[in-house]
């Protein structure tokens, strides 16, 4: 029963007592029975509304589930093809931050070496993921996978998708480098163009330690917070705040 309905048949109970006069205890024992009613049930709907409508930023448990479903099964696939992967970007600063996604981030990030990636073809790559019922797709601008499950899901909210960002050893300068064409053609000088986001190769020399991420437990890049210096140089010392 909702609660329009509920208020409109305590008026009529209230104008039944009135007519009934006799019975008085009775009826006002029930009208307070619905008042009880009433307030728990305006208590339980104003704590659903808080978690979501009045909190856009938080990532809805369900969506959450989803994420950690794919972000698991992409992680083992990974390790399965032998491929060196660990969180980075936005998902690592979660994994110091909060040991889990930040709040507000539907999505994950991965790192991975592209010498790593280059020993399988493209065929054999999408097909493994294929057969686990995801979709992969590649951005050869930006040297990076996209990745989410084929299936249909819920509409409420927008499907989790996990980015691959490759990387790759540039000998001239010993430092690991984005891929891709768009920034193929800059010179390897990694202060001159940031965009390469370069770092250093010991940073995720093997074996990579393993950090908490939500129930899962993902490889990372080794002093974590030096690999974000790194991505983020003006902004590494403060905590990231909600982006929406
Ligand atoms: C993909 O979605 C389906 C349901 O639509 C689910 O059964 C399956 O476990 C999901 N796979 C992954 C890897 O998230």
């Amino acid at each position: 029963m909702n609660i329009k309905r509920m208020r409109v048949s305590i008026i009529t109970l209230r104008r039944k007592c009135r007519s009934w006069g006799h019975q008085r205890g009775l009826c006002v024992l029930s009208i307070l029975v619905s008042l009880v009613i009433l307030t728990i049930r305006y208590l339980t709907i104003t704590e659903r509304v808080e978690e979501t409508d009045l909190n856009p930023c938080l990532v809805p448990k369900e969506q959450r589930r989803w994420l950690f479903h794919l972000l698991s099964t992409v992680s083992s696939l990974l390790s399965h093809l032998a491929i060196t992967h660990f969180l980075c970007y936005d998902s690592l600063w979660g994994a110091v931050q909060e040991s889990g996604p930040l709040p507000w981030d539907a999505h994950a990030h991965l790192c991975a070496l592209n010498e790593k990636v280059a020993v399988h073809d493209e065929a054999e790559l999408l097909r493994a993921f294929r057969r686990r019922g995801l979709a992969l797709e590649y951005s050869s601008a930006e040297g990076q996978y996209t990745i989410k499950n084929s299936s249909a899901i819920p509409d409420k909210w927008e499907a989790p998708t996990i980015q691959i960002i490759l990387f790759e050893e540039d000998d001239r300068v010993h430092m690991l480098r984005r891929v891709g064409w768009k920034r193929r053609v800059l010179p390897p000088d990694c202060d001159a163009h940031p965009s390469l986001q370069c770092f250093p190769p010991n940073l995720v020399a093997l074996p990579l330690p393993e950090r908490p991420f939500g129930p899962l437990t993902l490889p990372a890049p080794r002093e974590d917070i030096d690999l974000l210096k790194f991505h983020y140089p003006d902004t590494w010392w403060r905590p990231l705040l909600p982006q929406c």
